[in-house]
């Protein structure tokens, strides 16, 4: 399925995983709609849309401004290195504004923006999948976007309608956010770095573009993937 002429939202378009997504899908002539904080960090020829999405009057006021959409990717999210244990509540708190809070809300305002053939797609985690033992908060985050998306799909289909949903679930990918994850413990980030070739903010663009690309009749609902190299 062409993707040119399309236009498609996606958040967290500023950096990593969500600039290459932006970039590969502006090389395919798909009219870009970034929504970050930063909108100076956007990939050229990608229109911005301002927006702190730990606010959710702010989001609704993004959303009152756009028309129609083809598709969203809720990319946007964060890795604050919080503990259940002894971590501190309020980043916690950031977390699931960002993560869990507004990518719902996203979901619920694109859609009456979305056309019949839509598709959202939302960007959980391995963290998603199994619950590494340094990770803090940031797990229970993932495994919640993942709930979300199987939560959606069940109402739309209950609903009768055919608007595709997927999440997408990567381990480690050279970003960032990594800084934060592995923030106080610097050496073990560069050791993390030397044991693998890390999955690139490229490599889940590929993977989005696929989803994008498949016939109506194909609903992928998970793509889990990691470095070769990465254990566990
Ligand atoms: N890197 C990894 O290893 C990895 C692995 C699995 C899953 N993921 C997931 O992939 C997604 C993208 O992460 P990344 O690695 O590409 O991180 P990144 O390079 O740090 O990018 C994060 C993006 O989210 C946006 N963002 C953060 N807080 C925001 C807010 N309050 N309002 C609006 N936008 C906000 C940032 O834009 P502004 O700062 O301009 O607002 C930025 O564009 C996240 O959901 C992350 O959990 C990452």
């Amino acid at each position: 399925m062409s993707l040119a002429g399309k236009t498609i939202l996606v958040t967290g378009a500023s950096s990593g995983i969500g600039y290459a997504i932006s970039t590969r899908l502006l090389e395919n002539d798909v009219n870009v709609l970034g929504l970050c904080r930063d909108t100076s960090k956007l990939p050229p020829g990608a229109q911005a849309i301002q927006c702190d999405l730990s606010d959710p009057v702010a989001i609704i006021a993004a959303f009152s401004n756009i028309s129609k959409i083809d598709a969203i990717i809720n990319n946007a999210g964060l890795a604050l290195l919080s503990r259940i244990s002894d971590g501190d509540p309020a980043d916690w708190e950031t977390m699931w504004r960002v993560n869990v809070h507004a990518l719902t809300l996203c979901c619920q305002k694109a859609l009456p923006l979305l056309s019949e053939d839509g598709q959202i797609i939302n960007v959980s985690s391995m963290s998603g999948h199994r619950v590494p033992s340094s990770g803090g908060f940031y797990a229970p985050t993932k495994f919640a976007v993942r709930a979300v998306t199987d939560a959606l799909r069940s109402e739309l289909r209950t609903d009768g309608k055919i608007t595709r949903v997927a999440t997408v679930s990567p381990g480690f990918v050279d970003t960032p956010l990594l800084n934060h994850y592995f923030k106080g413990r610097e050496d073990h980030l560069e050791k993390t770095k030397a044991s693998m070739r890390m999955l690139t903010p490229d490599d889940i663009a590929a993977s989005v573009l696929h989803i994008l690309e498949t016939p109506l009749h194909v609903e992928i609902t998970d793509i889990q993937m990691r470095s070769s190299d990465q254990v566990g």
